[in-house]
């Protein structure tokens, strides 16, 4: 995992922290694969990726099980549930993709 890697905010209450914004658009990748997706506001990165073909699996869209987890590599996002990752996991990175809202105008995932 390389330094400076993305976070994910899941906390609301915290004094001074960033303001929420919008991506214009979310940068997914796989292996090789880059996909630039257009980004809808409000929307999770799932939505984003199944509105735009790309595979993402998923099951419960509760943030309970984890079959959506992603890592972000660039920006942050907020989840809006979370019964499965660590706060460690979540200071590496991953996030539920079921879950997660863009909140930086630059947002860039690994998809699993
Ligand atoms: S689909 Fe179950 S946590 Fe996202």
């Amino acid at each position: 995992m390389s330094s400076g890697a993305g976070t994910t905010d899941s906390s609301d209450s915290q004094p001074g922290a960033a303001e929420t914004r919008s991506p214009s658009v979310v940068v997914m990748r796989r292996g090789g694969e880059e996909y630039i997706l257009e980004y809808h506001p409000g929307e999770t990165l799932l939505e984003t990726a199944r509105r735009a073909g790309v595979p993402l699996s998923f099951n419960c869209e509760r943030g309970e099980c984890g079959t959506c987890i992603v890592t972000v590599l660039a920006g942050a996002v907020r989840m809006r549930a979370n019964e499965v990752l660590s706060e460690d996991d979540i200071r590496e990175g991953l996030a539920l993709g079921c879950q997660s809202v863009p909140v930086t105008e630059t947002i860039e995932i690994e998809l699993p």
